[in-house]
């Protein structure tokens, strides 16, 4: 894990309120399809730093992209910011997606819901690098509304098939993630996912109904990243080995879980 000050390289606005910025630092060595960073405010106010996922790694640029939907102060003040700014970062931090699950997967099925899609395209990228998956990689991606705009779906559909669905049907599949999923009656043999929770929930049900091994990254509220404050519990189905409760801290033993693990 780095602490370090690393410097904004590339910056840009993706849709309304999603903003992509890239940061040249030494945590990109390491970081690994599903880890998150802890990024520091410029505010003497407020010491906790915010847990933003990995979206992208470049190792030869030494680079990491986030890709952020602002939701407050934090947010706001990381989107304003421009090229050659310095932020402190964290990281990498949590577990990440594992490879190795879909290692004898034949279809792969990725599920993004809004902004839960940008760690879900380093996975897709690693897949597409290691030859896992093959040419059966779909990834589908819910969003709002074209109006509200579409973000990273292009970049997904370099790498992966791509089905698309909105709330309103203004493009793809009108409803939700799963609504396409059931729509195009995908039977994947393995499923990635990460968004919000009422999502998360759904893609749990749909592949218990089914049988199908799933992994979820969660976006619990976070204070340290670290795994020391105890702030970022979920209710895990197996009792934790060391303090003897059904707990797990989204931070170190997460953000990616077995499904199957979680009790919402
Ligand atoms: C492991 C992890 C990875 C994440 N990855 C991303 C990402 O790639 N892109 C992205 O846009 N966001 C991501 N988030 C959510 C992001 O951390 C919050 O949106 C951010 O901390 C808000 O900080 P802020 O200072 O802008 O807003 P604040 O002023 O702190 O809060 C504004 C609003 O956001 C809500 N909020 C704060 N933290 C969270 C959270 N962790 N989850 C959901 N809602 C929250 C608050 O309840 C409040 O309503 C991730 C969260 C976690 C835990
Ligand atoms: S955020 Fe402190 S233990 Fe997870």
């Amino acid at each position: 894990m780095i602490n370090e000050s690393a410097k904004i390289v590339k910056h840009e606005k993706l849709a309304e309120g999603v903003f992509s910025t890239s940061f040249e630092c030494c945590i990109s060595e390491t970081a690994l399809p599903g880890q998150f960073v802890m990024v520091g405010t410029k505010s003497d106010a407020r010491l906790l730093r915010r847990p933003i996922s990995i979206c992208e790694t470049d190792r030869e640029k030494g680079t990491i992209r986030l890709v952020y939907r602002v939701a407050g102060y934090g947010t706001a003040e990381l989107s304003k910011a421009g090229t050659g700014d310095e932020f402190k970062l964290l990281g990498p931090l949590g577990n990440g997606f594992s490879l190795e699950k879909a290692q004898d997967k034949k279809d792969i099925l990725l599920i993004g819901g809004g902004i839960g899609a940008p760690p879900l395209l380093s996975l897709a990228q690693a897949l597409r690098r290691t030859g896992i998956g093959k040419d059966s990689i779909t990834a589908v991606l819910g969003y709002r509304s074209m109006n509200a705009g579409l973000f990273l779906n292009e970049e997904f559909g370099k790498e992966v098939r791509v089905l698309l669905s909105t709330d309103d049907g203004s493009v793809g599949v009108r409803g939700t993630v799963m609504d396409a999923v059931r729509e195009r009656e995908l039977k994947p043999d393995i499923i990635y996912s990460c968004g919000p929770l009422v999502m998360l929930k759904a893609v749990k049900e749909f592949a218990e109904e089914n049988f199908i091994p799933a992994y979820i990254s969660l976006e619990e509220r976070m204070a340290c990243g670290v795994g020391a404050c105890l702030g970022c519990m979920v209710r895990t189905k197996n009792k934790d080995a060391h303090s003897h409760v059904n707990n797990a801290r989204v931070c170190t033993e997460g953000p990616v879980f077995d499904a199957s693990e979680v009790e919402f």
